[in-house]
Formats: C-alpha cells, sequence, structure tokens
C-alpha cells in the first residue's frame, strides 16, 4: 500500500489531498475563488497565484492533520506541473519540491489532464486500459485514447474554444456569475431546449474536432434579439453542446475499438451530458464510466491518485521537473489552431 500526497493549483482552485494506493481518499481539502473572480467574469491570473501562496500551505497542513499522519509517513509527493496558468502552477510544484525535499521524498510532477484522465480509475476498480476518454474541461476539450499511465492518443480536440469555456461565454452573456456550468445547467431545467435555433458547429464532419466560437455568437444574437426567455437560450444552448460532443463521440467510437467510453473534467458534472454519453456507449455495446460530480472539478485527489499510478510505473521525477503552461497529454499530436492553455 502506498499513500500520496497531491497538491493542485493550476487554474483557481486550491486543493490538497491524501490518496492510498488502495482507492481511498483518506483527506481532501479544496477551497475555489469563484468569489475573487466574478467581478471579472473569468479567472484573473495574478489573483489565483497569489491566493494559491495564501491558502496552499494550511490545506496541506488540514489533511495530513485530519488523516493523523507526518509528511514522513507519505511515500510520495505529487504534484501538478502544468497545464495552467502558470503562475499559479508554480505554487503547487514548488510546495511540493520543497516537501520532498524535506522529508526525502520522490516527486511526481503530475499532467492536470492526466489528473483528470486517470480520474475515474479511481473510483472504479474494474476499468481497465484501453479506454476512450473525452475529457472537457474549462481549457480542454478533446478526444484521448487511454491506453495505460503517460500513453495517450489524441483523437480530437477543439479548434477553438473549450467545451468549458463554452459555458462560461453563454452564461455570461446571461448575465449567470462565472463558473458559467452550473448556473446554466439549473437554468436549463427549465427552459425549452427546442425554443432557440443554434448551430451545430462541425457536426457531421470527418474529422472528430470539435467548435463552439459560432454556438456562442448565436446565443449573443438571441440574447441581443430580445426575442427569447433566457431559460429558453440556456435549455438551448446546453442541448447544442450535448449534440456536438454526442456526435464526435460517436465518430471516435467508430474509430476505436477501446471497449469504454468515459467522460472526465469539469464539464463532465453535467448531468445532461452524462446522460446523453452513458446512452451512447450503450447504443454502442461499450462500458460507460464518469468520475462522480465532486471528482470532475478541479480536485487534488486526482492528482494523488495520478501519483499512485505514476509511483506504481516507477514514473518519478528529478527536483528540477519544469512548471508548464502547456503540456498536451500527446506530444505526437499535430499542434490545432486556438486550442487552449489553460487546464
Ligand atoms: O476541470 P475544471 O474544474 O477546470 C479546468 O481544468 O478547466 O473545469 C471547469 C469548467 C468551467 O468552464 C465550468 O463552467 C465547467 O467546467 N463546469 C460545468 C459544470 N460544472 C463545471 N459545465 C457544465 N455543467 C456543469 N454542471
Ligand atoms: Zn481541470
Amino acid at each position: 500500500m502506498t499513500m500520496i500526497l497531491g497538491l493542485e493549483s493550476s487554474c483557481d482552485d486550491t486543493s490538497a489531498a491524501l490518496v492510498s494506493s488502495d482507492r481511498r481518499i483518506v483527506a481532501q481539502a479544496v477551497v475555489g475563488q469563484n468569489a475573487a473572480h466574478e467581478p471579472y467574469g473569468g479567472v484573473v491570473p495574478e489573483i489565483a497565484a497569489r491566493a494559491h501562496v495564501e491558502i496552499l500551505p494550511g490545506l496541506i497542513g488540514k489533511v495530513l492533520g485530519e488523516a493523523k499522519l507526518s509528511i514522513d509517513e507519505i511515500d510520495a509527493v505529487a504534484a501538478t506541473a502544468g497545464p495552467g496558468l502558470i503562475g499559479g502552477v508554480m505554487v503547487a510544484l514548488l510546495a511540493g519540491k520543497g516537501l520532498a525535499l524535506a522529508a526525502g521524498k520522490p516527486l511526481i510532477a503530475v499532467n492536470h489532464l492526466e489528473g483528470h484522465a486517470l480520474s475515474p480509475r479511481l473510483v472504479d476498480p474494474d476499468l481497465g486500459f484501453p479506454y476512450l476518454l473525452l475529457l472537457v474541461s474549462g481549457g480542454h476539450c478533446q478526444l484521448l485514447e487511454v491506453r495505460g499511465v503517460g500513453e495517450y492518443r489524441r483523437l480530437a480536440t477543439t479548434i477553438d474554444d473549450a467545451a468549458g469555456e463554452a459555458f462560461d461565454k453563454a452564461a455570461k452573456l446571461l448575465g449567470l456569475p462565472y463558473p458559467g456550468g452550473p448556473g446554466i445547467e439549473t437554468l436549463a431545467k427549465s427552459g425549452d431546449p427546442a425554443a432557440v435555433p443554434l448551430p451545430r458547429p462541425l457536426v457531421g464532419s470527418g474529422e472528430p474536432h470539435f467548435s463552439f466560437a459560432g454556438l456562442k455568437s448565436a446565443v449573443q444574437r438571441a440574447v441581443a434579439s430580445g426575442e427569447y426567455r433566457r431559460e429558453d437560450i440556456a435549455a438551448s444552448f446546453q442541448h447544442a453542446v450535448v449534440d456536438c460532443l454526442v456526435d464526435r463521440t460517436r465518430l471516435a467510437l467508430d474509430r476505436s475499438d477501446a471497449p469504454a467510453l468515459v467522460v472526465a473534467g469539469g464539464v463532465a458534472a453535467n448531468q445532461a451530458i452524462r446522460t446523453a454519453l452513458a446512452d451512447l456507449a450503450k447504443e454502442h455495446g461499450r462500458r460507460f464510466a464518469v468520475p462522480p460530480a465532486w471528482l470532475c472539478t478541479d480536485n487534488a485527489a486526482m492528482i494523488a491518485w495520478a501519483g499512485v499510478e505514476r509511483l506504481a510505473n516507477e514514473l518519478v521525477d528529478d527536483l528540477d521537473a519544469p512548471a508548464r503552461a502547456r503540456w498536451p497529454l500527446d506530444e505526437t499530436a499535430e499542434k490545432v489552431r486556438g486550442a487552449g492553455v489553460k487546464a
């Protein structure tokens, strides 16, 4: 049995967690910064980085205290090393290096996207490799074949906005607070998904890439027209995103013989998206897995779990591991215009 301390600070959530190799989340603390960024309608990197500096040490003390463990009793420190807002990334990475150095423990520099990608295995012991992963977060929208720890093949990505970014921009247009996903989901419950005609960018195209910028512009026009109720716009927007995700994932399923479909990342917290992809997997005779909503949005338990998996594969890092703003999971995939740097 190994016990890993995980640290996360790559965007606007500060988090520390202790996770063991027998899939126990021994302790976890997450502090969001929504109130600090809300006046700006999005994450302000400088504010986020400063907040991580203030919050993270207290969270490390808290989880160790709750678990009644000293740093000498853990097996390794896993810290997010990218991709993300670089000022924030540096906070958890340097904290992790300091702890690893002081305690003489291995450091594991975790790719935040690998944290999302492996998170379903933390709660689902039967989910083996390979699986097809739809990774939908504030900064990414990708389809990846997960072949093993550290082994990823990207099948598709977004050519403009990420799925979460689309939710956040549509929410802003509807006067909802940042982050926009939860607000749109709630508002959509009382709206008609067929009320507003909205485009489905790239649906039907021969490569499984994504595009959401045109959808945002259409929402902007719908709001400006004054013709529609806000809840109808929210419901129609969410429905359009679901259609795009399902159509693109269907194409990727046709091209992959992976026995399971997995959805992860903050947008996977959305119930309409979870249900639609579960139905798609069923239709294709694939197993379906999605982490619980609290494990979809940014957290250190997924980073600690990636640490468990990497340590088991003897993938540890030196103390000079770099902080990376950009860090694709599949380094061989061609760069696509507009792919974001946020995680
Ligand atoms: O994975 P995450 O917490 O952070 C990044 O690594 O980006 O994802 C955050 C994104 C935000 O864009 C947020 O609006 C979206 O996830 N999100 C949702 C929901 N909850 C969070 N989108 C749709 N529906 C939700 N319920
Ligand atoms: Zn994330």
